[in-house]
């Protein structure tokens, strides 16, 4: 019997970062109402930093800032703003240092999607998501970069994995994560004299998301496969939040314009010709399929 694939464990920041990392600092995170960007300024805020959390639903982000608050021991407060809106984004801006009095990091992460072919998708329906996607976080960061330059700060763009590919039913939001990947590329190099860094993360399938759970017919986080990943299972929020806590901190002061895919692996995988991961723990087990074909 093939040994059973091994599984990467999901581990808190704090049992690898030191606690105060971040004290004194701020982040500033669009989509930080829920998933992803939820779980990584948690994180950010676990390690000191205090946080203002921006989206569209005020009274989803006023809910998600109490509960931050009072798991973390610091200040999160939610700021009402579309992306799309500059002038909201610069008012959100204003709010927060206001609030705090600066920004020392960026998380450029609300996005918009659904599954549709290209037939399916309006020119409204592909314009609105590069507008939130792409244009909202040029205008998260028009609006952010004076006070990130002022501190010598940092930026992470919440990108995706699937546009390195040709993904069915989401040509508009490749088209979009594509071109936060080239803004921040730009950033990196415009901004890296001023001592500003900016990196792109690149989530693959997270389970408990909006991403997953809602977007996929393949069923909920629960029902995905669990071996058809190097590292044994599916993404967990933590695996994101770790990265950002790595990306924040000085540890990756020499780390900028760089895209970082957070997927244990899953890009990589091309084994439809092969029982993956059998062919690998039991190789025995395939012996006689391959021999058959040679
Ligand atoms: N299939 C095809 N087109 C769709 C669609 C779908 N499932 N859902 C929305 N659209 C189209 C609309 O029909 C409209 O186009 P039209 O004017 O030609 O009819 C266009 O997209 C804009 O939709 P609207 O609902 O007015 O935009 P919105 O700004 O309120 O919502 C979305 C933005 C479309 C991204 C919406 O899905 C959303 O807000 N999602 C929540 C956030 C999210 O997606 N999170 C997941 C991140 S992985």
């Amino acid at each position: 019997m093939a040994p059973s694939a091994y599984i990467q464990p999901v581990v808190d920041s704090t049992s690898v970062f030191k606690a105060d990392l971040f004290r004194g600092k701020v982040l500033f995170c669009t989509g930080g109402g829920s998933g992803i960007c939820r779980a990584m300024t948690e994180a950010m805020m676990r390690h000191g930093a205090d946080s203002v959390i921006v989206g569209r639903k005020l009274d989803r982000l006023t809910q998600t800032a109490k509960e931050l608050s009072e798991a973390t021991g610091r200040t999160c407060i939610p700021a009402q703003a579309d992306v799309r809106q500059p002038q909201a984004l610069k008012a959100a801006v204003e709010k927060t240092i206001e609030q705090f009095g600066r920004i020392d990091f960026v998380i450029c992460g609300a996005a918009g999607n659904f599954l549709a072919p290209i037939s399916g998708v309006s020119e409204n329906a592909f314009r609105t998501v590069v507008e939130i996607d792409t244009i909202g976080t040029y205008n998260t960061m028009k609006a952010t970069l004076p006070h990130v330059r002022a501190s010598k700060g940092s930026y992470i763009h919440v990108s995706a994995t699937l546009h390195y590919r040709g993904t069915p039913y989401q040509v508009h939001v490749s088209a979009a994560k594509a071109g936060i990947d080239a803004l921040s590329a730009v950033l990196a190099v415009e901004e890296g004299p001023h001592g500003v860094r900016s990196n792109v993360i690149a989530p693959g399938p997270i389970g408990g998301t909006e991403g997953v759970d809602r977007l996929s017919l393949r069923g909920d986080s629960g029902s995905w496969t669990q071996q058809a990943h190097p590292a044994g299972r599916l993404g967990d929020v933590k695996d994101i939040a770790n990265a950002t806590i790595f990306l924040f901190s000085d540890a990756a002061a020499y780390i900028t314009g760089q895209i970082l895919p957070v997927d244990g692996g899953t890009e990589h995988l091309r084994a439809q010709f092969l029982p993956y991961p059998q062919a690998l723990l039991d190789p025995a087990s395939v012996q006689s399929m391959i021999k058959a074909k040679m």
